[in-house]
């Protein structure tokens, strides 16, 4: 499977590489402004933040399928193998196609319902990435949306793997990966929870206690 982190935070990114197995960092035009730096500054930076490789997920902001070509042509261009998220709407629908025959790949993004992530795996992306939270908070069921989309995948579009997104809490995410999802995004908050469970360090630090007591130094002997 692959794991993402979905932010710009580049010393999170130089932080967390260290310990989990990341795959490469996502954004969105939401993210990068909240960074309040340039796209052509951050999208490096995250790369470095990776060791110098990995692979970088950066969104188009036209609404015409021509205009959304344009910026992926340019966003592809100026930072090597990265992926388009495009919007599903009807125009990101086209902007995926065309993409897809000039070999620019593509992340379909902003998905809310299964049909709707097939559709942008049918046009040709490689990645379709459903909004888990958000669906679950206007009263749907994101992870539904998810196992469904991850089965229409499987049987109609087996080339194009499901990036889940949007989580506000880790069971979220395992939900989807237990949905069988090659691929998740975290929000640097959810990646913590992942890894900071209190019951641990509080097990680590009986450990040492109860070492302590019996040996008076804390190392092997
Ligand atoms: C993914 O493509 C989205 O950019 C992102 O994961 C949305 O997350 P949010 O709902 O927490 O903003």
């Amino acid at each position: 499977m692959e794991l993402y982190l979905d932010t710009a935070d580049i010393h999170a990114v130089k932080r967390l590489a260290r310990v989990l197995p990341l795959q490469g960092v996502t954004t969105n035009p939401s993210i990068v402004a909240a960074s309040r730096t340039s796209l052509w500054e951050v999208l490096p930076a995250l790369r470095d933040a990776l060791g110098g490789e990995g692979k970088l997920f950066a969104q188009v902001l036209a609404a015409t399928a021509d205009q959304m070509v344009e910026e992926a042509v340019m966003l592809n261009q100026r930072v090597s193998g990265l992926v388009v998220k495009v919007p599903v709407t009807t125009e990101g629908l086209a902007a995926i196609k065309i993409l897809r025959g000039m070999g620019i790949p593509t992340l379909g993004t902003a998905v809310y319902g299964a049909a709707q992530g097939l559709l942008s795996a049918l046009a040709g992306a490689e990645y379709v990435a459903p909004y888990v939270n958000r669906v679950d908070a206007q009263g749907g069921s994101g992870i539904a949306t998810v196992q469904e989309l991850q089965r229409l995948l499987e049987m109609h579009a087996p080339q194009a793997k499901v990036l889940a997104a949007s989580f506000k809490t880790p069971r979220q995410a395992l939900d989807c990966l237990l949905a069988g999802c090659g691929a998740i995004t975290l929000p640097l908050d959810v990646a913590e929870q992942f890894i900071s469970a209190p019951a641990v360090q509080a097990a680590v630090e009986k450990f040492e206690c109860d070492w302590r007591g019996a040996f008076g130094a804390l190392t092997l002997g």
